[in-house]
């Protein structure tokens, strides 16, 4: 099992090497087996009960019993009192039951009915996405008559809403890892439910092998591991052959229909099929998947407009993505006389039940992270989808009654070219910011970490490298103190760095705009009907030398215009983005304090005002710089990608250098986010990583043109200029 800190001399470099070694003989990471058993562990007694510690209430709403009598009529009612007799008796229970069960909304209360959580402690439920761990928790809350953010709170990334009195918090497993941080052993919990583990994001996944290492130290901890598909024996292996409860579904049948040749072009496809579903079916909601923003609210308007058009009874055209307003998300609940068409990315596959789906519409695709290793890119990329989702997406419509799934593909590409499962995230994902985490954690043994799935050590060693780069390990291996204030940013390493650096450099308040700008939804609106008007009042934003600086105009315009909605409409601007950006700078401003990193404005009147902020963002982004190849195409330095800039950048130049935010592969590889930079900047702050032997040869000869360039140019200081 993991080494702590304290207990091991283990330093990376030892770990590195030791990778390296494995990597050379081709063999996989091997887990050490732990010698404590976990199971029949009868720690926690019933002691409490929820009526000895929670304010017991007088009388219920009326709401109360109206949704305490469709509970009860949930799969997992019937095994509650199973269910309450094996958590009792074992410390880790893995717990499996169809989308709909009530698995997230009943079972943490199953778990405070059973008197397992004791006073001042909580039941923590993660769950891998934002949007359901918000709206899980404010259907709990209303199913418990309490008030959201009270008895029952949440917390996602820049968000949290729990009082002193919640025993039961949502979180994504991202915020539980976090909170790891500064409560190693998780004291906070009596009960954590590892929700939606199928999913097998990264974090849950890290989640994992720390808590099977807190439950050795805490006996008093119990863990459960809640799925929706059967992949189940693996978990139950893992975990010393907990106790596995079934909870038999109860789906309707589903008839499944193929394609007879693929679709050309799936969204144009999915339309065609609403709408016929639409006019020729009987009554019931429809569900369609696909995979993102832009695409959802664009199918959404055709959809409409089609209905419309045709002469077709109204339908309602619902979109859910998770940077969707919560209100929004929430009408997605609603009851309506027409038809509903939801439009969702997979975050309707099995994180969320909606009720009254009795069409699927599955064109086979979802947005899937893919990291390749040996050019450290990442990126979100539009992929078939696995076996698993899709019967999970088929299972949408024979929740209430019997339905129907139209998948957009032939049936020989199900069965022939679709993967089983899709795999773990921790295998297709840049480690470098849960490394971080895990070495703050003191998990310095990274090769002996209890992985399910151990990453390759190619992806282990990248990440290390990349925090070396960035300064967040010294040539030992071992954190550095400025890797150990990054890691307490909930930031990417890039990011976290970016900040540090501008705080020494004479511009963190600039800095940590851009920093926030970047983690909060997109600020520009750009509705289908006023994409001219919408563009043209960016252009008033935009900045001479690229789109971070951009980020910069606008919310400095924002600040001066009081915070005004009517302002943010009229100029195409998303308020609630912003209001969100701002939230997220005050949030960043306090860790930036806490550690005594001063907050400071650069001279607007100087010269080298621009100059400065820019440097400060290639401080973090050295890793991530494109070079002009010719007129508009440019590659990337490293992995040597082409290129070109995505349409919504305000760069008008086509500068030699620049460093973008997000590389994002569409029907064209694009780079988003874009700001010229100057290369001998980039080799004066990060020497080590342009002297990399390894790079390929269009980047290795651009490097050395670029020193040739600048030897001996004195005009070329990376620090920070009055
Ligand atoms: O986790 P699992 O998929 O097993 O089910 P759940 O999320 O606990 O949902 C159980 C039921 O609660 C659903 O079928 C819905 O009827 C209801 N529910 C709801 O009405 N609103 C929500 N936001 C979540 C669940
Ligand atoms: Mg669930």
């Amino acid at each position: 099992m993991s080494k702590r800190k304290n207990e091991s001399s283990d330093s990376n470099k030892k770990a590195m090497k030791k990778l390296k070694e494995q990597q050379n003989n081709e063999e996989e990471c091997e887990n050490t087996t732990t010698t404590t058993t976990t199971s029949n562990n009868n720690n926690i007694t019933s002691k409490f009960t929820i009526d000895q510690w929670i304010p017991k209430k007088e009388t219920f709403s009326k709401r109360y019993y109206d949704i305490l009598e469709k509970r009860k009529e949930l799969p997992v009612w019937k095994q509650k009192e199973d269910f309450i007799k094996i958590v009792k008796e074992n410390q880790v229970v893995i717990l499996v039951g169809e989308t709909g069960s009530g698995k997230t909304t009943q079972i943490p209360q199953f778990v405070v009915d059973a008197g397992l959580i004791r006073p001042g402690k909580m039941v923590g439920v993660t769950q891998p996405r934002r949007v359901a761990a918000i709206s899980v928790a404010k259907r709990v809350s209303e199913e418990m008559d309490f008030e959201l953010g009270e008895e029952v709170g949440y917390s996602i990334r820049f968000e949290e809403l729990s009082s002193s009195r919640t025993f039961m918090k949502y979180l994504t497993d991202g915020m539980l890892l976090r909170e790891s941080m500064s409560d190693p052993t998780l004291n906070k919990y009596d009960v954590i439910i590892l929700d939606e583990a199928h999913e097998r994001t990264l974090s849950t996944d890290i989640l994992f092998g720390l808590i099977k290492d807190i439950l050795k130290r805490r006996s008093d901890l119990k863990l459960i591991v809640m799925s929706a598909t059967l992949e189940a024996g693996k978990f139950q292996k893992y975990f010393e052959n907990a106790p596995l409860i079934k909870v038999p579904g109860r789906l309707h049948p589903v008839e499944i229909f193929y394609t007879q040749e693929a679709a050309k072009d799936y969204l144009e496809s999915a339309v065609r099929t609403v709408i016929d579903i639409h006019k020729t079916e009987g009554p019931g909601d429809i569900l369609v998947f696909l995979t993102g923003e832009e695409e959802i609210e664009d199918t959404c308007a055709k959809i409409q407009r089609e209905t419309r058009e045709k002469g077709l009874p109204p339908m309602k055209t619902l979109p859910l993505y998770s940077s969707l307003p919560i209100y929004q998300q929430s009408k997605i609940f609603d009851t309506c006389k027409e038809r509903k068409c939801i439009v969702a990315t997979n975050i309707a596959e099995t994180s969320l039940t909606i009720d009254g789906i009795v069409f699927v519409v599955d064109p086979g695709f979802s947005k899937q992270k893919t990291y390749n290793p040996r050019t450290r890119v990442e990126s979100l990329l539009v992929a078939p989808i696995s076996k698993a989702s899709a019967n999970q997406r088929a299972g949408r419509a024979g929740r209430t009654r019997p339905g129907k799934c139209y998948r957009l593909y032939t049936e020989k590409a199900f069965k022939e070219l679709m993967i089983q499962q899709t795999h773990p995230e921790i295998l297709r994902s840049n480690l470098a910011s849960v490394v971080l985490q895990l070495l703050k954690l003191g998990v310095v043994d990274l090769v002996h970490f209890d992985f399910m799935d151990p990453p390759v050590p190619d992806t282990l060693i990248r990440a290390l490298e990349v925090l070396h780069y960035l300064g967040a390990l010294d040539d030992e291996g071992q954190l550095t103190e400025t890797g150990s204030i990054m890691s307490e940013f909930p930031l990417d390493p890039q990011l976290s760095k970016m900040l540090i650096f501008s705080s020494e450099n004479g511009c963190s308040n600039e800095i940590l705009t851009i920093a926030a700008m970047l983690s909060a939804p997109n600020c520009f609106m750009r509705p289908k009907d006023n994409r001219i008007e919408a563009d043209s009042a960016k252009k008033s934003f935009d900045h001479f030398d690229g789109d971070h600086l951009t980020m910069l105009n606008v919310y400095h315009s924002f600040k001066k215009n009081g915070e005004d909605p009517t302002w943010c409409y009229e100029n195409f601007l998303n308020h609630r983005a912003i209001k969100q950006a701002d939230s997220v700078r005050s949030q960043l401003a306090r860790i930036l304090t806490r550690f005594k990193l001063s907050l400071v404005s650069g001279d607007v009147n100087s010269k080298y005002y621009y100059e400065n902020i820019k440097k400060c963002i290639a401080a973090g982004f050295f890793m991530q710089v494109a070079k002009c190849e010719k007129k508009n195409i440019y590659f990337t330095l490293g992995d040597e990608q082409s290129v070109i800039f995505h349409p919504s950048t305000g760069l008008t130049r086509r500068p030699e250098f620049c460093i973008y935010n997000e590389f994002v592969l569409t029907s064209e590889n694009y780079i988003r986010t874009i700001t010229d930079v100057k290369f001998d900047w980039l080799l004066e702050l990060a020497p080590n990583y342009f002297k990399q032997k390894s790079f390929p040869k269009k980047t290795k000869e651009a490097i050395q043109r670029a020193q040739r360039l600048y030897s001996g140019s004195s005009s070329s200081s990376s620090s920070y200029k009055k």
